[in-house]
């Protein structure tokens, strides 16, 4: 548990062994890693060595939340990938998050750098929020069990599907929401005339649409449940079925042209379920560098 109820936290760079050798312990709690999941030390202080960005969050010394991103390029374009992100549980729902993110998007402008990329599962209500809402990625891809069918990660029980994110680091919609400005009414608004892909029956299962019905509009949307992880742990074969709907939906949703633009994290009262809204076009018309 945090030392006291308003922790202060510290986010700075991981450089000294001492810092870089506490990553191990946040990683296998966070993700139940087994050890040969575990990123080795000699690997850790090597990329750090190297140029990679090791950012950590602080509880005094205690190392509470990383985030891990290396540089790489996408379609010729130079771009920073995150590849783990973690924030203890007693520590979460505190923007500790965000503000890696925050000190991640700094380091990258620093260096020259304006987009990150990175992955995460759709299924994660969380992360959506985070990710989507509160920092205005958007995605053009979704990868089928990304990382293999599976792996020792707790996170990874329900296979490893992942979207591909982009964050244009110097866009206006990215400012915007840096600012504060979430799209949470505008996609309220919206969302009622909006044919979702998939959304909850009555009981808590996935009810799918019909695909070309659904694609010949310019807006669709896809429901998720608000805790899958629950969902995993006490009823796995219901997981699976959001598994199977999201993947269809997403997949060919994305391959008959649209992207994900926004998710609203609750469109039936607090406890209801999330949806992302999907464009019919281009991330590149729609996200405008400024
Ligand atoms: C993803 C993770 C890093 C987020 O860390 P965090 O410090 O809790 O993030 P933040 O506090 O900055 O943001 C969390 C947001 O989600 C919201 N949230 C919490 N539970 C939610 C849910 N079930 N559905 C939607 N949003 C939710 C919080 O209210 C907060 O939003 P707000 O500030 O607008 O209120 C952390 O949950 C984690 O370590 N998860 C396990 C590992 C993981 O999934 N890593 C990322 C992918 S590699």
């Amino acid at each position: 548990m945090p030392a006291n109820p308003k922790p202060t936290i510290i986010i700075r760079d991981l450089t000294a062994f001492d810092d870089l050798s506490k990553v191990e312990a946040v990683e296998k709690e966070v993700w139940g890693l087994a050890d040969r999941d575990v990123t080795p030390l000699t690997l850790i202080i090597a990329l750090q060595e190297a140029g990679s960005l090791w950012l950590g969050a602080f509880d005094r010394d205690t190392l509470v939340g990383f985030a891990f991103a290396f540089f790489g390029r996408e379609n010729g374009v130079p771009m920073i990938h995150s590849h783990m992100l973690a924030v203890l549980a007693p520590y979460r729902d505190l923007d500790l998050g965000y503000k890696l993110k925050l000190a991640q998007r700094e380091r990258a402008l620093a260096a020259g750098v304006r987009q990150m990329t990175w992955t995460f599962d759709p299924l994660q209500s969380r992360n959506a929020h985070l990710n989507v809402a509160k920092l205005g990625v958007v995605s053009d891809k979704y990868k089928v069990n990304f990382y293999g069918p599976e792996t020792s990660s707790v996170l990874h029980r329900n296979g490893t599907d992942r979207l591909w994110v982009q964050w244009r680091l110097t866009s206006e919609r990215v400012q915007q929401r840096l600012q504060g400005k979430h799209s949470h009414n505008d996609v309220l608004d919206a969302l009622p005339n909006v044919m979702p892909l998939v959304r909850f029956n009555g009981d808590g299962k996935p009810v799918t649409s019909d695909l070309a019905e659904a694609t010949a509009r310019q807006r669709i949307c896809i429901e998720i449940p608000s805790d899958i992880n629950l969902i995993e742990q006490k009823a796995p074969a219901l997981a699976k079925a959001w598994r199977d709907a999201t993947r269809w939906a997403f997949s060919e949703s994305l391959k008959a042209g649209f992207f994900v633009a926004e998710f609203c994290r609750s469109i039936r009262g607090k406890q209801g379920p999330g949806a992302y809204l999907l464009q019919k076009g281009t991330v590149e018309e729609f996200v405008a560098e400024i």
